[in-house]
């Protein structure tokens, strides 16, 4: 397979503090990439600069074999990036269609006037939950009703309503229970199954190797490691996090 993203050399520092000093991070097309590292090793940093929000110091971000600049997040949802922060960015007040549509809404014309198209956002949106196998029906229900696994789904589709190749999630299970959290690693595998490639950042090493391809290590804000999560277990990958051999 090859690589749809690959960062090389990232340095990035806040004044005197050195967030990353030298971070690499090769993924493959369709593969679901974990980040791990304990607090601080520069996960969120290297996320930010992948999906646009800050530039490296020093260091190349490459997408699909092609260098790019990604100077805010629009460029890297243009690149087919996107990234679903661990807030999601959800409006939870608003209903699912809206929230999927949020900022690119559909619009038809009556009469010459462009008025938004609900109709065909709620289709598009049942077509897009279908797609993850979500079993919601009502498009028009409020999003602060849904469980976090179904809201988690709401964060994807918007990120696929986006045209995403490459969907980023920060730490999208920890504040869930274990049955959402299933749900949520269903979501991933599905994503795969689709061809989308994921970037999971997590702590939860059971998480990891249970849905992880492909496993990179940050420590110190430098790549520690990448590796394969065959027959890796979450002891082994929590050893390799903290420093042992
Ligand atoms: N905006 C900022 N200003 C100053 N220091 C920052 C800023 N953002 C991150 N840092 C520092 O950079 C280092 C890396 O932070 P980062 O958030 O990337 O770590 P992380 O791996 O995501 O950690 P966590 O697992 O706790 O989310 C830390 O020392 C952090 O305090
Ligand atoms: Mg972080």
């Amino acid at each position: 397979m090859s690589d749809i993203l690959t960062v090389r050399n990232a340095r990035k520092s806040y004044g005197a503090v050195k967030a990353l000093r030298g971070a690499d991070l090769s993924v493959a097309a369709g593969e679901v990439h974990a980040l791990c590292g304990d607090n601080g090793a520069g996960k969120s940093t290297l996320i930010k600069l992948v999906s646009g929000v800050e530039r490296p110091d020093v260091g190349d971000i490459h997408v699909r074999g092609e260098k790019v600049r990604l100077a805010n997040p629009h460029d890297a949802l243009a690149a087919g990036i996107a990234t679903i922060h661990q807030d999601l960015g959800l409006a939870p007040r608003m209903m699912i269609y809206q929230n999927i549509f949020m900022g690119s809404e559909l619009e038809r014309r009556v009469l010459g006037v462009k008025v938004l198209d609900r109709a065909a956002m709620i289709a598009r949106s049942q077509d897009f939950l279908i797609s993850l196998n979500s079993v919601m029906r009502d498009m028009t229900a409020k999003v602060e009703n849904l469980s976090g696994g179904q809201r988690q789904a709401v964060a994807i589709c918007r990120a696929l309503r986006w045209k995403a190749e490459i969907i980023i999630m920060d730490e999208p299970t920890a504040a869930l229970g274990v049955r959402e959290t299933e749900e949520v690693m269903k979501l991933i595998r599905r994503l795969k199954e689709n061809g989308v490639t994921v970037i999971l950042i997590s702590h939860n090493m059971h998480d990891v190797v249970a849905v992880a391809d492909r496993v990179t290590i940050l420590r110190g804000g430098r790549t520690e490691a990448s590796l394969s999560t065959d027959g890796l277990t979450s002891q082994a990958l929590s050893e390799r996090i903290m420093g042992g051999a």
